[in-house]
């Protein structure tokens, strides 16, 4: 069978390598995991109590409306019940949305740099990624991306991850109200991917939900995997007019999300306690490493997530390889365009301080 070139130039998404295959190949005991900006805090106590009351009805097939979940998180977004739809991790509704809404031939578009799961997912139904070019400090140049919107007739759909990962930039309310001045005329939709919302510190930072109140064409995903502890259960959530969750609806897999994982959601958004440790952790973790860089000369770019990307000054495999071997697995990022850089998250303090010890003897020689 001919495979399509599209799918055929397709890269695997690739994810962070996993603590017990480095153990086993470098014959490790200890490995530290800061390459998937995933919560160090370990799980909720919470989510654990709501996991364990739930495990005894696992025979059962699970709630396919989400009820519970539903009301939980229209509670936690302050949205109506019915302008929430579900997806097993925010990348599968992408994939719904991508699906949906674009024909082969047309085109999504986002910036060079950006999260790789879009292209992903269009390349995997025959529909071409457009990339606008990124600004010289990283950040998505808007302004470029509206003049692509207005003379590429093929693009359906715009994603706007804010902040990015893995650079961390994020678009001001400035620039995203102008962006919406073309945008918001289109028969398209802008999807803003707010994984990371709970971490921005930036006062500009434009909200979402104000903008989507007053341009319907506006989806905002949320993802459960982050800032609540949850990326090993898969929540993604869109929030989206009533109508357009109706059509989403009717591709979504009817158990698309488990009912341990609709446990753990409920228990999850009425920890406030969790967020807010976790929030506090990850800003003065992000302010430890951007004086530790500073201190040891590496250039990074300031992070509105729960990591920061960094220039090793080598080649991104190499530098790896080279604190993998000290038992330090960080993201190498060559496939999103960033030859010599790292992307490290943030982890609890004590981890923190062992990454840049490790990152000095690597790269500093002390
Ligand atoms: C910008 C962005 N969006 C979405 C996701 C994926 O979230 P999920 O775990 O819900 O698929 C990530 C995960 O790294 C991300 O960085």
């Amino acid at each position: 069978m001919i495979v399509p070139k599209e799918i055929a130039s397709l890269m695997p998404y690739q994810p962070g390598k996993p603590i017990s295959e480095t153990k086993r190949e470098l014959g490790l005991s200890q490995v530290y995991k800061l390459a998937s900006n995933e919560s160090p805090l370990g799980p909720s106590p919470r989510v654990l109590a709501a996991l364990a009351q739930a495990l005894p009805e696992i025979h059962r097939y699970p709630d396919g409306a989400c009820f519970e979940m539903r009301q939980a998180l229209a509670q936690h977004y302050q949205v109506p019940p019915d302008w929430l739809i579900f997806g097993n991790g925010s990348d599968e509704l992408v994939d719904m949305m991508v699906q949906i809404y674009c024909r082969p031939g047309e085109a999504i578009l986002t910036s060079q740099g950006a999260f790789s799961a879009y292209e992903i997912s269009a390349k995997s139904v025959l529909v071409t990624p457009l990339h606008a070019p990124l600004t010289a400090d990283l950040r998505f140049d808007l302004k470029a991306m509206a003049s692509m919107l207005k003379s590429d007739p093929r693009i359906r759909m715009v994603f706007l991850p804010n902040p990015n990962n893995p650079t961390g930039a994020y678009f001001t309310d400035g620039e995203f109200a102008q962006f919406m001045m073309v945008a918001g005329q289109k028969d398209i939709f802008v999807v803003l991917d707010e994984a990371y919302l709970e971490f921005v510190r930036a006062k500009d930072y434009p909200v979402g939900r104000e903008y989507q109140k007053r341009y319907p064409n506006i989806l905002l995903l949320r993802t459960l995997s982050k800032s609540f502890g949850l990326a090993g259960l898969r929540i993604g959530v869109l929030i989206a007019p009533p109508e357009i969750c109706a059509v989403i609806n009717r591709v979504r897999k009817p158990f698309n999300i488990n009912s341990l994982a609709q446990a753990a959601a409920v228990a999850a958004v009425a920890d406030h306690d969790y967020v807010q440790r976790l929030t506090k952790l990850t800003w003065s973790g992000l302010d430890y490493f951007y004086a530790q860089l500073t201190e040891m000369g590496f250039k990074f770019w300031p992070s509105q997530g729960n990591f920061v990307l960094f220039d090793t000054g080598v080649d991104g495999d190499e530098a790896f390889q080279k604190l993998l071997r000290l038992g330090f697995i960080l993201r190498p990022v060559k496939g999103y365009g960033f030859k010599t850089h790292l992307r490290l998250s943030v982890g609890l303090a004590e981890e923190n301080a062992l990454v840049i010890q490790a990152i000095r003897k690597a790269f500093r020689g002390c």
